[in-house]
């Protein structure tokens, strides 16, 4: 038994507690400038504070989720009143998480593929954030799909590195989020991404065996099993809910606590209604808790109407709690569009 094991296991069931989901609020500085960019939001550290805080301050948000994936800045900072971020999560019920990974740099020798960075100095890292009162993680690994890739190379380096992230994590008391993320941007057929999911999926777990991760102590973060973005013809929901649930079933040990799909690009609408066909149509062939971990199908409407306007904030915690209560819904197939 290792020391955190007990409580690693609670807290993986505590995120994927039923009728609940995870809320992903760990944009990096950058590519939350693109998002307050496109709104002509002010790119300064006190907005992005203040859209924290009127996220985690939203009345009654944990009744539909169980925990909030933060960003290094973000774990650190206070709000206006001055209580810590990470204690008014906890105050509200919410399981403060952190993205660990420092994100997806060019792969060298492989173009138009990345590898995902930041195990340097890792251990030292995390024994910080539990510090700090985080319980869970996040490490995001990108895989882009196009005529001629991903390349075996992209997919076990990266593969490799989530696993000895994940060993890391559960070595110092944190629940690993594996998140392999197999792109929607592409004109590809939905087959082709079942194919490279699979594939993925496949080198994912050989890894985490590899590195000795155990595997009733994490929670797993897939894409679903989508057409390319901008492929003519796309998958019905039915389709999208098969396809994924056959590819999870034949990758996914049954001792993998919990699933939690990322969002990836999808409308809100469509992100809620895959994850509420899986639930109705196939919910009997899932041996894991499934559930989301959103951030754009999450959060895009409350900012939006924020749009860095503070007058707006009661309005878009309002929609922000709407998003979460309907994906909460689909977590359980009673979601009804
Ligand atoms: P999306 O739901 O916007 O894809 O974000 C989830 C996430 O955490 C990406 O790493």
């Amino acid at each position: 038994m290792g020391t955190y094991d007990r409580e690693l296991i609670a807290t993986a069931r505590a995120m994927v507690a039923p009728g609940k989901g995870l809320l992903a609020m760990d944009e990096s500085n950058g590519t939350c400038a693109k998002r307050f960019e496109k709104l002509g939001i002010p790119v300064t550290i006190e907005r992005r504070r203040t859209y924290r805080e009127l996220i985690i301050g939203t009345p009654n948000l944990a009744d539909y989720i169980s925990g909030a994936i933060l960003y290094d800045e973000t774990i650190r900072q206070s709000s206006q009143a001055g209580v810590p971020l990470v204690k008014m999560l906890e105050a509200a019920g919410m399981i403060p998480g952190i993205k660990l990974d420092l994100g997806a740099k060019d792969l060298p020798g492989c173009p138009g593929e990345k590898v995902t960075e930041g195990l340097d100095g890792l251990r030292e890292r995390i024994a910080e954030y539990y510090q700090m009162g985080a319980r869970f993680a996040k490490w995001r690994a990108v895989i882009a799909i196009d005529a001629s890739i991903p390349s075996d190379t992209c997919l076990i380096v990266n593969a490799h590195a989530l696993a000895r992230y994940a060993a890391l994590c559960q070595e110092g008391g944190l629940v690993p989020i594996v998140e392999p993320e197999v792109l929607i941007d592409g004109d590809h057929s939905i087959e082709r991404c079942y194919e490279v999911t699979d594939r993925t999926l496949q080198v994912v777990f050989a890894q985490l065996r590899l590195n000795r991760v155990e595997l009733d102590k994490m929670i797993l973060k897939p894409s679903m099993v989508l057409s390319g973005e901008s492929c003519s013809e796309q998958a019905s929901v039915d389709l999208v809910a098969q396809m994924t649930v056959r590819c999870l079933r034949d990758n996914v040990p049954t001792s993998v606590p919990g699933i939690a799909f990322l969002s990836g690009g999808q409308s809100n609408e469509r992100a809620t209604a895959h994850l509420n066909a899986i639930h109705t149509q196939y919910g009997s062939e899932c041996p894991w808790a499934v559930t989301f971990s959103y951030a754009r199908a999450i959060q895009q409407p409350a900012l939006d109407h924020w749009h860095g306007d503070d007058a707006n904030i009661p309005e878009a915690q309002r929609r922000l709690y709407q998003r979460a209560k309907l994906n909460a819904a689909a977590s359980m197939g009673q979601y009804m569009p």
